[in-house]
């Protein structure tokens, strides 16, 4: 663990009071219990709204996760101590940035840590779709397995397919980085910023005006884009119709990006050929349809699920800490 940072002040009510929302990497909460009065979770069971109600008027710091909801009501209530949460993920879609703003309560996350990993997995979730690596796997284990045969689970190929990537910032850039220096493959994207020319140029990347016209010509669309007002459904229906049959959808973003029902709709009528999907519409349920189809690879949102991501991802929080307890920006603020 990296201790750059150093010690922050004590407040003149003595150590400050850390509420962790969350399980975390024993060298995190190390390090979190060495510096401050931390509340740690040590059962990781996942805590009502009003736990971290109670936390907000009896700690000085919140530390959630990317799952945890933190409502207005946290921010909202009276007589709060609380004066930052320093989010545990990059994603903040769960956090009332407003309300939060409002009372002015900081907002941490935790960028850059975890990209390398999360487009990694990607990529996995692109070939296992793509080479039904799921379904060879559950049917082996079935002992449904009688030797290989010319006719036996045929895939797509993914080596020089075109790929569509939703979104091109950190984890999206990364993605296409791979799938064109690794897997020969030509990546088309839309972005609703100007992408990072460096980035393009690495991947040889070419823009789409629209989405239609990004699906129309991905044999691969893989997700990358943040869970906004304007970005959830992003993917339904229309857009379904729109993709080459054939077409593999992957989603290690968000699950609130895609309509879910439209995606089983479209993976039960052959209308797409494949799904690869990390994340999901109302996390940790998974649909009966979705569990019962065999063309979709499913896993439980392990993007960033390495040891390394993991801790770095409590550094970057630490860091967050820190910087604020001394009385300094923290390097991530968000709000
Ligand atoms: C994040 O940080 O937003 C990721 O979803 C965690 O894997």
């Amino acid at each position: 663990m990296a201790h750059e940072s150093g010690e922050p002040n004590e407040s003149s009510r003595g150590r400050q009071r850390v509420f962790v929302v969350r399980r975390l990497p024993a060298a995190v909460e190390a390090v979190l219990v060495a510096r401050y009065d931390a509340a740690l979770n040590p059962t990781d069971e996942s805590y009502p709204v009003d736990r971290l109600i109670d936390a907000a008027r009896e700690f000085d710091a919140i530390v959630p996760t990317v799952v945890d909801n933190v409502p207005a009501a946290v921010f909202d209530v009276p007589a709060r101590r609380a004066r930052i949460v320093a989010n545990y993920g990059v994603g903040f879609d769960r956090i009332d940035l407003d309300a939060a703003r409002r009372n002015g309560v900081m907002v941490t996350n935790t960028p850059g840590v975890l990209t390398e990993d999360t487009a990694d997995l990607a990529m996995m979730l692109i070939i296992a779709a793509a080479r039904r690596a799921s379904e060879g796997e559950r049917q082996l284990r079935a002992g449904g397995w009688n030797g290989w045969r010319p006719t036996h689970l045929l895939g797509t190929r993914v080596n020089g397919a075109t790929l569509g990537i939703v979104g091109f910032g950190r984890i999206g850039a990364a993605v296409a980085r791979r799938a064109h220096r690794g897997f020969n493959m030509r990546v088309l994207f839309v972005n609703p910023r100007d992408p990072d020319p460096a980035a393009v140029a690495a991947a040889m990347a070419e823009r789409c005006a629209t989405i239609g016209e990004l699906l129309a010509q991905s044999d691969v669309v893989s997700l990358h884009a943040p869970a906004r007002d304007d970005t959830r459904g992003m993917i339904d229906a229309r857009h379904f119709a729109m993709m080459r049959p054939g077409a593999i959808l992957v989603n290690t973003a968000r699950g609130d990006l895609v309509d879910e029902a439209a995606l089983v709709r479209a993976l039960e009528t052959g209308t797409i050929a494949a799904a690869g999907l990390d994340v999901f519409e109302r996390e940790p349920i998974v649909s009966d349809r979705l569990l019962a189809l065999d063309n979709v690879v499913l896993l439980p949102h392990l993007g960033s699920a390495t040891t390394s991501s993991r801790v770095a991802m409590g550094e970057r929080m630490l860091a967050n800490l820190d910087a604020f307890f001394r009385g300094l920006e923290p390097p991530d603020r968000i709000a």
